[in-house]
């Protein structure tokens, strides 16, 4: 569908390239309702597949999700377990049920951290969809941006110590060649749902001229339309009918 698709009135509404969700709102979802914080993230994980599904079918090119900070670990056990299980459920199903979909997975983050049997279902959902020429989408797990600009300084540093590189030659694209999502566009749109103002270290480099949409809904109830009105903001801002 490329860069552009039809909105109800028919006019073209302009895509991002990459689009970021921190998909935040998962434990408030839950307490509104008596629930463990746990059963927020079930109906999160069931959310993210209708999301990840729907931003495929519209033509989204690159679409980063932020599962896991570095920071999460901080959480109680009983939750970073339960965490864990919905990524190997997601991942077992992706390798299972997935042969239809056109969608890349790719992941962003140091995931040497995770369980072997998680760890081997990530390199098994990479390989396995290596082939797509769909989406492509990210799943940032154990992610956090600064962490991954200090991995790109060490790769950088090797590399002039190695003298395969100057201190002259170092630029913004050494960087972004370093970064997880090197080969990839910058975010040019990254949605926040649950009305949190933060960054929460998403994306830090690569979103320097991302456009922020902050939204107050929580993860589990986003729907379909609000990431239309989302893209419809997106497109307004794209069209700069501020003038210049
Ligand atoms: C933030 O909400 C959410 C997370 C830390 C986890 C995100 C995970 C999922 C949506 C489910 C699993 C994902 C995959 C890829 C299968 P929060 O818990 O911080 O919510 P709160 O701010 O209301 O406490």
């Amino acid at each position: 569908m490329g860069l552009f698709s039809k909105t109800e009135d028919s006019k073209e509404r302009i895509l991002p390239k990459h689009l970021g969700i921190i998909m935040d709102g998962n434990g408030r979802w839950a307490k509104k309702r008596g629930l463990p914080r746990t059963a927020g993230h079930t109906v999160g994980a069931q959310n993210f597949r209708t999301i990840t599904k729907y931003c495929s079918n519209i033509g989204i090119p690159f679409l980063t999700v932020y599962a896991f900070s570095t920071e999460n670990w901080r959480r109680p056990q009983e939750e970073v377990s339960a965490l864990m299980k919905l990524f190997k459920q997601y991942l077992e199903e992706a390798l299972r049920d997935f042969q239809d979909e056109n969608i890349r997975v790719r992941f962003l983050g140091d995931t040497s951290a995770f369980a072997p049997d998680l760890q081997e279902l990530i390199a098994r959902v990479e390989h396995d969809s290596s082939s797509k020429t769909g989406m492509v989408l990210n799943i940032a797990m154990n992610y956090g941006g600064r962490d991954e600009i200090v991995m790109a300084a060490k790769q950088i540093a090797q590399q002039v110590k190695d003298g395969v590189l100057t201190v002259d030659g170092i630029c913004e694209e050494t960087i972004s060649r370093c970064l997880y999502t090197a080969g990839q566009p910058d975010p040019d749109l990254i949605i926040r749902p649950s009305g949190e103002n933060r960054i929460s270290n998403f994306l830090l480099w690569q979103s320097a001229y991302a456009e922020y949409i902050i939204m107050d809904v929580l993860w589990p109830d986003f729907k379909k339309s609000d990431l239309d009105n989302a893209l419809e903001e997106f497109s307004r801002r794209s069209r700069r009918f501020g003038g210049v």
